[in-house]
């Protein structure tokens, strides 16, 4: 059972295969957190309510553990929930109501003590991945307005331990998903965007350990917030030495106004726990997503093709044709034609807006070109930025309101772009009706969907009283819908979130989004980084990584095809180099490897992550995958440069059945997997660059005698 109470205790148990988390209600009512780690198997280890440790300054109420932290009488730590009442009242106290168990969901009502204010603390418990999904619905049940000031999805409050880390992703444009870990002191430690979306900045994930664990070992909590706008997320060790992570939607420059009788719902936070290190945390994150977040559970991705890189906004039927052919030759399975189809789109100042055909360059539409691709055997992909307009458009010529701003006052424009207002319902209209013609018309089996610049001057004229700064989740909310009836009518279109690279990477977006552009940085060296730190939040089946040209633009470098091939195969796999620039013979390894993708794809996008051996610590990066019944592996391993003649260290794999045999595919030699992970694999890397892809494959007769 996941989910089971003690009512004599008046405390819950959510209970998942190796964790369990533990709330109860006080003897004031309030709904309080009482454990969360391994589980408690004899019910008198179940910790009670009584016995919160009271300070002087900070009475016990505020310094209780409540699971919603209401901003109220003397809780001084970030909020989990602030409201202004229409008599200027500010202070919220909740209590216990009710509960209700349905199946892995339990749901919590607490109410103020005075005013009439609900709130529904939501629990879902996925027992097979150690996560709790947790969400907050906040309800008016009174007669006048009243103005949400602060949510938080979440509160997860950690046992107290005498030294806390965070594991944190940080980046810019073009350096996504950098690994930091630090160690947290008395304070706040903010991740956040306050940009319109997730952001390149940070990441909505999260992961705390006490400064001890390792890949393999040690006490890990982690987790992320479901939502692709104004976030933050704040790690508070107090004086006391606890440490509270509260996670949601940010505050700054938010307001939610609740009419009597309306909810607010807050976006799910995901927290999860883990005695095995931070591999197994991001294991878990990934099975989670596979199974419970991204649609399509078990269908792998296929092999696409993007002209980007290749043709820029010079896209006509012509040169598509041609790189269409070249693409099917190497067996890539979708074709992508990306910006400059539509509109004026001859560079990024004009066109943004006008979602129709450019008939100089596609003169009888994209028709000829889709059948074209569509014979080759391949299905067909484009690019929109459907909530972006360029002033230089008919679209704002027509429109100019459309956009957020603030009434005379000068809209900044980034990448010559203004953002549409999707808080208004004629604006999602059109961005809605603009796709779905688009998808009506053509045989389209795969939608990029862009997004180039954060919001500025987020100004919403003409917005109902009191509404204008809940800008910041209604466009999110207006895009989640749009995408959700575009894939409710064209069931067989996957999407691509993008936005500038992995400026819009998240647990939110995610449900409607089958797989992210990681990173504009393509150069497969930097991606070592960029990836592993993806890694340990997100699937690898989400990670899109395209072999693109050498030299590459990003830095000048020049790497090998086998390299760049091998750090694009440990995600989902593309191709975006100008195939008309490739040899003969390098497109015939090309193929090769694309063929060999074709025969590891399961494991990679649909198996067991183990990070070996990490970019920054040594002159060698591996990361491996293991089948999901053990039976097969691949490891990646990348030499990035050799230096004083030293060999390459040993790479020890993980994650094998440890009696069965594997056979290394390329080299013939057996072993049992304990044999593989104790003496690990030795391969011959030698100068810059140098990668291989090994296999090791169970043997028919698998196991050995136990003797
Ligand atoms: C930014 C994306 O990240 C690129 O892949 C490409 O689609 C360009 N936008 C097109 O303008």
């Amino acid at each position: 059972m996941a989910i089971f109470s003690l009512p004599e205790r008046k405390a819950w148990v959510l209970r998942t295969q190796h964790a369990d988390y533990v709330i109860g209600v006080d003897a004031s009512g309030a709904l309080q957190h009482l454990y969360w780690g391994e589980p408690l198997s004899i019910s008198d280890d179940i910790p009670s309510t009584a016995g919160q440790h009271a300070w002087i300054w900070e009475p016990e109420e505020g310094n209780s553990r409540e699971e919603c932290m209401p901003w109220g009488r003397r809780n001084f730590a970030e909020p989990g929930l602030k409201v202004d009442f229409a008599d200027q009242t500010r202070d919220v106290v909740l209590t216990f109501d009710e509960a209700d168990i349905e199946g892995n969901t339990l749901r919590i009502v607490l109410k103020d003590v005075l005013k009439s204010l609900q709130v529904t603390v939501c629990y879902r418990v996925i027992d097979i991945f150690d996560v709790i999904e947790r969400s907050v619905d906040v309800k008016n049940t009174g007669m006048g307005p009243v103005n949400i000031e602060q949510v938080m999805s979440a509160i997860w409050h950690l046992p107290v331990y005498p030294s806390y880390r965070l594991t944190y992703l940080t980046g810019h444009w073009g350096a996504e998903t950098q690994l930091r870990r630090e160690l947290l002191h008395e304070g706040k430690k903010v991740i956040e965007a306050r940009r319109g979306i997730t952001g390149h900045n940070n990441n909505p994930f999260f992961a705390v350990d006490f400064g001890e664990a390792t890949e393999e070992t040690g006490l890990v909590y982690f987790g992320g917030l479901a939502f692709s706008g104004h976030w933050k997320i704040v790690a508070e060790r107090t004086p006391y030495q606890t440490l509270q992570i509260a996670a949601g939607i940010h505050d700054f420059d938010f307001r939610w106004r609740l009419e009597a009788g309306e909810s607010f719902v807050s976006p799910v936070c995901v927290g999860g726990f883990t005695n095995q290190g931070f591999g197994d945390a991001s294991r878990k994150l990934h099975g989670y997503q596979q199974q419970h977040v991204l649609r399509g559970s078990g269908q792998l991705r296929p092999i696409l093709y993007n002209s980007w890189e290749a043709t820029s906004f010079d896209v006509n039927e012509t040169n598509q044709k041609e790189l269409a052919a070249k693409a099917a030759r190497l067996g890539v399975e979708r074709f992508v034609v990306d910006d400059g189809w539509f509109g004026q789109r001859d560079h990024d100042k004009a066109g943004l807006g006008d979602w129709v055909v450019n008939k100089i360059k596609f003169p009888q539409g994209l028709g000829p070109l889709i059948d074209e691709v569509t014979s080759l055997g391949m299905d067909f992909g484009i690019w929109v930025e459907p909530e972006m307009v360029n002033p230089d458009s008919d679209l704002y010529r027509q429109h100019p309101d459309w956009v957020y701003h603030f009434p005379d006052r000068p809209r900044t424009e980034g990448r010559n772009q203004l953002v549409l207002n999707l808080a208004r319902e004629d604006v999602q209209a059109f961005v809605y009706n603009a796709v779905d013609e688009l998808l009506s018309t053509y045989a389209i089996s795969f939608i990029k969907w862009d997004m180039n610049r954060y919001f500025s001057e987020p100004g919403w004229p003409g917005a109902p009283v009191g509404r204008d700064r809940e800008i910041w989740v209604r466009h999110v909310n207006a895009l989640y819908d749009i995408w959700r009836r575009l894939q409710e009518k064209h069931p067989h279109v996957q999407f691509e979130s993008c936005a500038g690279g992995g400026g819009r990477v998240d647990m939110g977006i995610m449900r409607y989004a089958d797989q992210f552009w990681t990173s504009d940085n393509t150069d497969a060296l930097d991606r070592l980084r960029i990836q592993w730190g993806y890694s340990h939040a997100y699937t690898a089946k989400s990670m899109v990584c395209w072999v693109t040209e050498t030299v590459n633009y990003m830095n000048g470098r020049q790497i090998p095809l086998k390299f760049r091939f091998h750090s694009a195969m440990m995600g989902t796999l593309g191709i975006g180099m100008n195939l008309n620039h490739l040899t003969e013979a390098e497109m015939e390894e090309a193929a090769g490897y694309i063929a060999q993708y074709k025969t590891i794809r399961p494991i990679v996008q649909e198996g067991l992550c183990y990070r070996l051996s990490p970019p920054e610590q040594s002159d060698l990066t591996s990361v491996q995958y293991v089948a999901k019944d053990g039976q097969e592996a691949v490891v990646f391993v990348f030499r990035h440069a050799q230096h004083f003649g030293h060999p390459a260290l040993p790479v020890r794999p993980r994650g094998l059945a440890p009696s069965a045999r594997y056979r290394n595919v390329a080299t013939g030699e057996v072993r049992s997997g304990q044999g593989w992970m104790s003496r690990g694999i030795l391969l011959r890397l030698t100068g810059d660059y140098d990668s291989a892809m090994i296999r090791l494959v169970q043997d028919e007769s698998n196991t050995y005698e136990s003797k």
